[in-house]
């Protein structure tokens, strides 16, 4: 029998593809998280931004729950459904809807993959600077909603730089048209920025117009070999003064011994520590010798073990690929994922405390370290040793989370730094924001969606 609310749903929007059957639900129903069980109402895939209009209405007449749902990559729980909500879907409304070369805006469907909008850029001469592992199959509505970062952050800022506008389906139904493309517009409150990183809490982005940037410079590939944590910053700087940085990348010899297990290939005969990728621009002769006199630099101070350069681009796509591929390598072990943040400056000390922490915690557990360190990013994923069950495991994780949701706080940290809080760092808000800061949130939300339909219980309970 159908759901009779989903028989409601049909009849008010008959043109609106709905979708209950078993393989559907489990297939919509998670992210990248899979930690808890999918069990949706219905999924629901709407074609424009009148259908989402309607379905919303709808769901606030019912009093059903809706999880926006893009191409549910998401690492926090935030597109999880599980419990009898319904899912709506973007993935069908997916394309380019038009490019203005004046203003240079790429105006775009929100269910459009990521790699699809840097293909549309490249196509007009200009870049969509904004990529990570997921770009084949994320979705650009997600990467707002979670203001995703991604491996360019450090030279072109968070998805929120390239925002120029968005339209924005509310809880009530009601359509905002947020920026407009203005490049400069000083009227009051600037409600594209809310809806950024709002994980689906504020609102349905049904339309977004994205900023392109001039194409890429020709770039080196650079990956380095340390002996120990504390060179890193100092690598960093010494890097950052000499070249002009696109990326800086790092991760541990155990990321490593992971990525290549996974099938891609080692790159030094012998181990090391940790390991930095790093691409920059560089042109000609001159762009050659800043590159080799940094590199002896590191090297004379004892920063640097080793390196490899990578000579075309094939190489340095299997530079990359080391970098790169850590997620999907680190999967079948069942990571705990901490995505953490403070100020550059703050890190050397801040690891050291992290380090001394979970060295301390979790002296049985394979704990991978990677990340944005350029950003202030790391990435600590914990791995389920394969004869402890799931829910022991969280659990041991959770309590040390919440240590180390307190370091970070003593260090001016964030428990997010990308991924967004969805249902896997809610517990730790608290400790980022403040409970004025999260009562205001809350207002926000209320103003929003005032039934509270749109993804509860994500970021925060209602
Ligand atoms: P989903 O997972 O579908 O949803 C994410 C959140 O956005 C949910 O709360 C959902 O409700 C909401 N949402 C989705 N669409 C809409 C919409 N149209 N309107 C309103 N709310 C919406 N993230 C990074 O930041 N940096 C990385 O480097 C990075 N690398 C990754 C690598 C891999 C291999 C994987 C699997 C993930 C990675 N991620 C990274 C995480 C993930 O890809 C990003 O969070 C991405 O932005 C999620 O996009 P999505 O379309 O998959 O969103
Ligand atoms: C990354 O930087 O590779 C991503 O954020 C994904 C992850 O943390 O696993
Ligand atoms: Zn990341």
């Amino acid at each position: 029998m159908p759901d009779a609310r989903i028989a409601r749903l049909q009849a008010a929007v008959p043109t609106l593809q709905l979708r209950t059957d078993p393989a559907d639900l489990a297939h919509y129903g998670v992210d990248w998280t899979r930690r808890w069980t999918p069990a949706p109402l219905a999924v629901a895939l709407p074609a424009d931004i009148a259908e989402v209009q309607a379905t919303v209405r709808w769901a606030r007449a019912e009093g059903v729950a809706i999880v926006p749902s893009g191409g549910r990559t998401g690492l926090s729980g935030g597109a999880v459904a599980a419990n009898g909500e319904l899912v709506l879907s973007l993935q069908r409304m997916n394309r380019v809807l038009g490019f203005d070369p004046v203003d240079r805006i790429l105006t775009v469907q929100p269910g459009i993959a990521l790699e699809a909008v840097q293909e549309a850029a490249r196509g007009h001469g200009l870049a969509y600077p904004v990529d990570f592992a997921a770009r084949g199959s994320c979705t650009i509505g997600g990467n707002i909603a979670t203001n995703a970062g991604g491996i360019r952050v450090l030279r072109y800022g968070n998805t929120r730089e390239w925002i120029a506008g968005l339209k924005l389906v509310t809880g009530t139904g009601e359509l905002l048209d947020l920026g407009r493309g203005l490049v400069k517009n000083s009227s009051g409150y600037d409600l594209r920025h809310l809806a950024i990183a709002s994980e689906g809490t504020l609102g349905i982005i049904v339309e977004a117009s994205l900023k392109l940037a001039a194409p890429p410079p020709a770039t080196r590939t650079l990956l380095l070999a340390l002996p120990s944590f504390e060179g890193l910053m100092q690598v960093f700087q010494a890097l950052r003064a000499r070249l002009a940085l696109e990326a800086f990348e790092f991760f541990t010899d155990r990321a490593l011994h992971h990525v290549v297990a996974h099938g891609a290939q080692a790159p030094f005969d012998a181990p090391h520590p940790f390991y930095v990728v790093a691409e920059f621009a560089c042109e000609g002769e001159a762009g050659e010798v800043a590159m080799l006199s940094a590199f002896e630099h590191c090297v004379e101070q004892g920063w640097v073990e080793d390196g490899v350069i990578g000579q075309s681009d094939a190489q340095a796509t299997q530079l990359w690929r080391l970098r790169e591929g850590i997620t999907e390598s680190l999967a079948p072990h069942v990571p705990y994922k901490n995505d953490v943040s403070v100020r550059i400056s703050a890190m050397p000390a801040f690891l050291e405390a992290a380090q001394a922490l979970l060295a301390r915690e979790y002296p049985q557990f394979d704990v991978v370290w990677f990340g944005h360190i350029g950003d202030g990013n790391l990435h600590i994923n914990v791995l389920k040793p394969a004869d402890l069950a799931n829910d022991a495991f969280v659990a041991q994780c959770e309590r040390v989370t919440k240590l180390l949701a307190a370091t970070l706080q003593a260090h001016g940290g964030s428990i997010s730094a990308e991924h967004g809080i969805g249902l896997v760092k809610k517990p730790y808000l608290d400790s980022t924001r403040s409970a004025a800061e999260i009562a205001v949130m809350r207002g926000i939300r209320r103003a929003l969606d005032p039934d509270g339909i749109l993804n509860p219980g994500k970021l925060f309970d209602a």
